[in-house]
């Protein structure tokens, strides 16, 4: 994979914050995801890559951008799996909340798990507790095993779970084992990725949300040498027969790292919209706007912040073709 690939997508994400920005606290949020993939969809008409969507706005009938298998770039250069998600945190956008990003992750061409647009249970964690989670264990003993890796008591953990009734029995458990939790609206992605950076205050992901998403977390943290786990968790009938056209006849089948990217290369990228623990959000200021970016590389572990000031004079819909 080519090496300049890595400063494209931030011209890729930044374009999708940007656009999806404008809609921030407008309660539309549909109008949003619509700003942020139509822009993230015009940058990549100018990069050099022969790009296929695997984890995408849906599949070809119910997304007019960015579907499933759509072939993306000027159609040179190395052939790559491209997982995006043009505003993850759709909701979060729409109220003007925390941690909505534009998020973009590539990796060599057949390595990402064609994940199905349904729920997947998620255990995620940063480098330290690598090797200490087991998605099947009980929540306290995953609990006292990061405490263990990372140095900490029990008490100091801090979990991120998302804030739905369905995880009412595990924030039981993590309470009773006496560590702490962060309750978030919305926004899986963030919530994992911030587990590999120390200054986010967060340990550890548990719980079920969007196993895209549960992807794209899996690429940012095998670029940041940290680890997830995920199991899909089927909703209904046609949910568990995609699950078997897909070959996973045993619905308990634990995805590991080398599941959800095989390669030894891979790219993420990823743009605050609004402000979060890990990166600012788009502001804008007349006639300039500013956005910060995380892009990193799997294969050399090279882990950027990229802060942008943009020109809305010079790059009135925020794309140059060269
Ligand atoms: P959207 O950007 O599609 O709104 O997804 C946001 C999100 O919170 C994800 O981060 C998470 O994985 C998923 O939704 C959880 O799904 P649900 O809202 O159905 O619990």
């Amino acid at each position: 994979m080519e090496r300049s690939l890595t400063m494209e997508l931030v011209r890729v994400t930044e374009a999708a914050a940007l656009k999806s920005a404008r809609w921030m606290g407008r309660g539309k949020k549909e109008e949003a995801d619509d700003a942020a993939t139509s822009a993230m969809r015009t940058v990549f008409d100018t990069i050099p890559m022969k790009g296929t969507v695997v984890i995408g706005e849906g599949e070809m009938d119910e997304a007019p951008m960015l579907y499933i298998g759509e072939k993306l770039g000027t159609g040179d250069g190395p052939g790559v799996d491209v997982a995006v998600d043009p505003l993850e945190g759709t909701s979060i956008v729409a109220q003007g909340t925390w941690n909505a990003l534009s998020v973009i992750a590539i990796a060599d061409e057949k390595t990402l798990l064609h994940a199905p647009d349904m729920y997947m249970d998620k255990i995620a964690v940063g480098p330290e507790a690598v090797g200490k989670i087991d998605i099947n264990a009980p929540t306290i003993d995953n609990l006292r095993a990061v405490a263990e890796a990372k140095n900490k008591n029990i008490e100091d953990i801090v979990v991120t779970v998302l804030d739905r009734p369905r995880h009412d029995k595990l924030v039981e458990e993590i309470r009773e084992a006496g560590a702490r939790i962060k309750l978030i609206p919305n926004g899986d992605v963030a919530g994992a990725i911030n587990t590999a950076f120390e200054e986010t205050g967060v340990d550890i992901l548990m719980g079920i949300g969007g196993a895209p998403e549960g992807v794209i977390s899996a690429v940012a943290l095998k670029c940041l040498g940290g680890e997830i786990q995920g199991r899909l968790v089927p909703s209904n009938e046609e949910e568990e027969a995609r699950c078997k056209s897909m070959g996973i006849t045993d619905i308990n089948t634990v995805f590991y790292m080398d599941d959800f990217c095989s390669g030894d290369d891979a790219i993420f990228a990823a743009t605050g919209v609004t402000d979060g623990e890990l990166l600012k959000g788009v502001q804008f200021k007349g006639v300039k706007a500013t956005t910060q970016t995380v892009v990193m590389r799997a294969k050399s572990g090279t882990v950027r912040f990229i802060d942008g000031e943009h020109s809305l004079q010079k790059k009135p819909d925020l794309v140059m073709k060269s």
